[in-house]
């Protein structure tokens, strides 16, 4: 039953700990989901109809779905990513959405590193050659890894997360620092030396090449077939961004082909991965189950400022780190209906 002594009632989903659901429980009657099933899916739908805030990690918010929600006023997404919303939609109606930059960057920095260290020495193959018993002579050539120091990594995409990249790379393992950007980088270039390149000639220059732009209509499939045939043959991919920035089943074939030494990836076109998918199967590929920024201290750091972007929000302040805040209608009334 609703407190009418709070103005605001809250969806929450997902990844939000105690005390911050106590922290919303102060200015909203909020209904919690650890998970949306199909079990407790018309429950969700039922809250989200009278509900003005909406919080939570991977969110999976329709048209459809947001036709059924009238009181909407703000979506805070525990994520930097927001291609998962229909973010035209809410911006028509004036719903605010808020993100959750920079307290991740350096998590998903260390995340893009074990990748490449994982590729170039091989880690997860020759780990299970460990376990699985096969360790039983002394490591031959056939065994050796790739270095990481020196080579070459070229970062496409050097917004926050891709400099952060490139800082380890240029300041802890010596790179040579090649990235794409819409505009040239000066911090990146006179800190690191990086230098600009055009996507073609990243990949063609690049020993390792890390992914890390945001996915929308210009990145779907920015590494395709012939992309993929650019790179150098002992070149390595690594995909921290989101799968559908790579054609997957191109990036498939070219591994089948030798077209490319290695991938590490983090993010898939259909996430969760399934087992049986030809990437599991090849040795010379990592994956990982979208851990970008999954650490304890992260993950509570972003739930704790998507909490405070919705908090804010609904007391008509402006949020830190909102995404489509000149669409935003202000509401700063008390509950509707
Ligand atoms: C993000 O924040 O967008 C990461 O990919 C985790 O979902």
């Amino acid at each position: 039953m609703a407190d009418n002594t709070k103005p605001w009632r809250i969806v929450a989903v997902r990844r939000l700990s105690k005390p911050q659901l106590d922290t919303l429980s102060e200015i909203a009657d909020v209904s919690y989901f650890e998970d949306i099933t199909t079990t407790n899916r018309a429950d969700f739908m039922s809250a989200l109809a009278t509900a003005h805030g909406l919080i939570g990690g991977k969110l999976e918010l329709t048209e459809a779905m947001l036709a059924e929600a009238p009181l909407l006023q703000v979506v805070a997404t525990i994520s930097v990513g927001y291609d998962h919303l229909p973010l035209e939609a809410l911006s028509q109606r004036g719903i605010l959405v808020c993100n959750t930059p920079d307290v991740l960057t350096e998590t998903t920095a260390d995340t893009a590193f074990a990748l490449i260290m994982a590729t170039q020495r091989r880690l997860v193959e020759l780990s299970n050659m460990v376990r699985e018993g096969h360790w039983s002579a002394h490591i031959s050539s056939a065994h050796f890894g790739t270095d990481v120091h020196g080579k070459t990594l070229g970062i496409v995409g050097a917004g926050r997360i891709g400099a952060a990249i490139a800082k380890r790379g240029a300041l802890g393992f010596s790179m040579p620092i090649l990235y794409t950007a819409g505009t040239s980088k000066p911090a990146l270039e006179q800190e690191l030396g990086a230098q600009r390149r055009s996507l073609e000639a990243l990949l063609s220059e690049a020993d390792i090449v890390c992914l890390s732009v945001p996915y929308n209509d210009d990145t779907h499939h920015l590494i395709n077939a012939a992309a993929l045939a650019g790179m150098k043959p002992t070149a390595a991919l690594v995909n921290i961004a989101r799968g559908k920035v790579v054609d997957e089943d191109a990036l498939i074939q070219a591994l089948r082909r030798g077209q490319l030494r290695a991938a590490g990836l983090d993010v898939f076109s259909q996430e969760p991965l399934q087992a049986d998918s030809p990437l599991t199967a090849m040795h010379n590929v990592v994956v990982t189950p979208h851990i970008g920024s999954a650490t304890h201290e992260t993950r509570d750091a972003m739930a704790q400022l998507a909490v405070d972007n919705l908090v804010q929000a609904l007391a008509g302040k402006g949020p830190r780190t909102p995404v489509n805040e000149r669409h935003w209608r202000r509401t700063n009334n008390t509950q509707e209906g």
